[in-house]
């Protein structure tokens, strides 16, 4: 650990690395995060705001690397998030699918104990527009543990299932990859009690950080773009909505 200790119960405008190299070791109970996936490109097609745009228009250049930059910075990611967790703590880590294999086996070498994936199946996926490939109907988080998990509150058997649906319209901002509220609840429900610290590096509109207030924890976490850190502390005050209501809640 480097620096002064940052004030909890806030979004740091800060890098993740630098951030998390400020969090004592073994002093947080619960990491969940949603990294840049490094899938922005001039070629590849979503749709934002009913248009068709690339990936790398809707996205921007934080989801864009080299790809030996981009495992360098999971790693660290990785090793850092492994250093902070408490004997016992959890990490949830969302990754593209094609890349989760690989940094679990690198979160094991790191003295991880992996426990499962969770999938996010889309129930609304965007239509295929070029109609030459699969439409992209899912989205994984691995879970791993620092030794036996100390806390797994088993809600029930349906909601403790590791595939998860959800709609598109979960939206409460204008962030271009926010995460559905439900299940980052869910997560930080099962894995950590009341007044537990959790962290999120890559906080975006700052779902992590929502969940843990309506939920009673301490949170803390990293962003880099001033405009998603506005968002994320909208969020907070107006109890999660930032003006868009919810149609699946
Ligand atoms: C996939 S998004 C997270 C979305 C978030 N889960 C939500 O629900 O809104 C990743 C975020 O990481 C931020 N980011 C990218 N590189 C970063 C870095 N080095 N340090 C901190 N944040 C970073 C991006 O600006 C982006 O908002």
């Amino acid at each position: 650990m480097t620096g002064k200790p940052l004030a909890l119960n806030k979004i740091h405008r800060m890098d993740a690395i630098e951030g998390l190299k400020r969090i004592p070791d073994a002093s947080v109970d619960l990491i969940v995060t949603d990294p840049p996936y490094n899938i922005a490109s001039k070629n590849r097609s979503t749709m934002q705001s009913g248009k068709i745009v690339s990936t790398m228009q809707a996205w921007g250049a934080w989801d864009h690397f080299h790809p030996f930059d981009y495992d360098i910075l999971i790693m660290s990611v990785i090793s850092q998030c492994y250093r902070i967790l408490k004997p016992g703590g959890a990490l949830y880590m969302f990754t593209a699918r094609e890349q989760n294999g690989f940094f679990i086996r690198q979160a094991v070498a790191r003295g991880f104990v992996y426990r499962n994936q969770l999938t996010m199946v889309k129930k609304n996926p965007l239509p295929s527009f070029s109609k030459s490939n699969w439409r992209s109907g899912f989205e994984t988080s691995m879970y791993l543990t620092v030794g036996k998990p100390k806390t797994f509150n088993f809600v029930s058997q349906a909601e403790c299932k590791n595939v998860f649906a959800y709609a598109n319209s979960h939206r409460q901002t204008k962030h271009p990859t926010e995460k559905p509220l439900d299940l980052i609840k869910l997560i930080v429900r099962v894995s950590s009690n009341e007044n537990d610290l959790v962290v999120d590096p890559f906080m975006g509109s700052g779902t992590t950080a929502v969940a843990c207030k309506a939920l009673g924890r301490t949170f803390l976490g990293f962003e880099l773009e001033p405009e998603y850190i506005k968002m994320a502390n909208e969020r907070l005050k107006g109890g999660g909505r930032n003006g868009r209501k919810r149609k699946n809640q």
